[in-house]
């Protein structure tokens, strides 16, 4: 049976969800599936913005099917040209052979990239700032390269205000039947996801999420359409002010994660000792994780959200115990900056770790490291408790009073 709602007078959305899938970009863990999220107008023309992934094709063609009520169809915009959301495209101009497939140029190379079809006839290219009329409603097109891939565009709906943000303001996890998100409890059940799918997934990407707000600026807007998650009408606000906090790269709140590689326990004992006593001294909102535990997508999100991290890991084979390595260099390769941040390390008979921390934290923009060298033999000892005391103090000193560290 077909499954759609009317969003707005005459457009639907036609997506679906996939509560099976474990891994988006099979990479990061879905703890709830993700939904994949596609409109249709039915105006004096018929349009589509964007497809859904080829896994929930059967769905998606019986929405379309019956809300198309043997219409044809007009246009299908492709505003991303990832496989996840492009995975019907061929099957939509099989059905809609004379559909003209609005893109730009690099949105029609990935085509031919990815797929075997010649869409050629169909092919329809805009420009930043073209209008598609439909009869009531108006599509402006809004160039977004690299949020999240080059091609990128989005939409406004100029008449309701209505903005089709491809990725962007996008969520893990499926819908509810509670398509928008003042019909649930976004910020419990979405927001912490919301922040993990951006950190992750847009993360790198903060100075071109800076350059669509600039454009953005010309628009009323009372609704987002993203690509994945809830539509926004209540909370979108929220977003707006949230992804421009994230690509700032600027914290949410002054608070402490705490990270640790620990193969027998005793880097672990340290920071377990560590926070204790930051929470001693009136510092709020730590998180702690085992980066060989926790999925570092889940880590990064919370090194975005927060203001301090403490890093704690052992030397390996003469290097960095790799986790840990991976976790810094995903904060490398995203781009994170502006932390402030404090470094233990753990050796029994050769040291490494600290320096290699250094070294990939240098690879980061305005991350000021807070300590010298905190360097365990083996595991920490009753007496040397006034060196986990000395660095509390650093660190909490740096998390209660920021605005005196600015203006020092
Ligand atoms: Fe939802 Fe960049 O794909």
């Amino acid at each position: 049976m077909y499954s759609a709602r009317e969003i707005s007078k005459n457009i639907y959305w036609v997506g679906g969800n996939d509560r099976r899938l474990e891994q988006f970009e099979n990479l990061f863990p879905l703890e709830n599936g993700i939904s994949y999220n596609s409109y249709l107008f039915l105006d004096e023309k018929t349009a589509i913005i964007d497809t859904v992934d080829d896994d929930i094709t059967d769905q998606y063609l019986e929405n379309i099917t019956k809300l198309m009520n043997g219409r044809d169809l007009d246009y299908l915009v492709i505003n991303h040209m990832e496989p996840d959301h492009c995975g019907n495209i061929e099957n939509l101009v099989r059905r809609y052979p004379n559909v003209k497939v609005v893109g730009n140029k690099k949105s029609f190379d990935l085509f031919k990239q990815f797929y075997n079809m010649d869409i050629s006839k169909n092919e329809m290219l805009v420009a930043e700032g073209d209008e598609l009329d439909l009869g009531e409603h108006k599509l402006k097109f809004i160039f977004a390269p690299m949020v999240h891939w080059p091609e990128v565009m989005m939409n406004v709906e100029t008449t309701k205000g209505i903005l089709f943000s491809a990725d962007a303001f996008g969520v893990f996890g499926a819908l509810t039947g509670n398509l928008f998100d003042d019909e649930t409890d976004y910020r419990n059940l979405y927001l912490d996801e919301a922040r993990r799918y951006y950190s992750n997934i847009v993360g790198k990407f903060g100075a071109q999420v800076q350059m669509v707000f600039k454009k953005l600026k010309d628009y009323d807007i009372n609704m987002i359409c993203s690509l994945h998650g809830p539509i926004f009408r209540t909370e979108k606000d929220l977003i707006l002010s949230l992804y421009d906090k994230w690509s700032r790269y600027e914290p949410e709140e002054e608070g402490v994660v705490l990270f640790y590689g620990s193969m027998y326990g005793n880097t672990a004992n340290a920071v377990d000792a560590l926070a204790n006593k930051l929470g001693e001294r009136g510092v709020k909102n730590m998180r702690i994780f085992d980066v060989s535990k926790t999925h570092y997508s889940y880590i990064i999100s919370e090194i975005f959200k927060y203001s301090h991290m403490v890093v704690a890991a052992p030397t390996y084979n003469m290097g960095l115990y790799h986790p840990m390595a991976s976790v810094l260099d995903d904060m490398i390769a995203l781009g994170l900056k502006n932390r402030k941040v404090a470094l233990i390390s753990n050796h029994s008979w050769a040291s490494a770790a600290d320096k290699i921390m250094r070294e990939k934290f240098s690879k980061m923009k305005n991350m000021e490291i807070l300590n010298d060298s905190f360097d365990i033999n083996s595991r920490m000892k009753d007496h040397e408790e006034d060196k986990l005391d000395e660095l509390a103090d650093i660190i909490a000193n740096s998390v209660l009073n920021p605005e005196k560290k600015e203006n020092e």
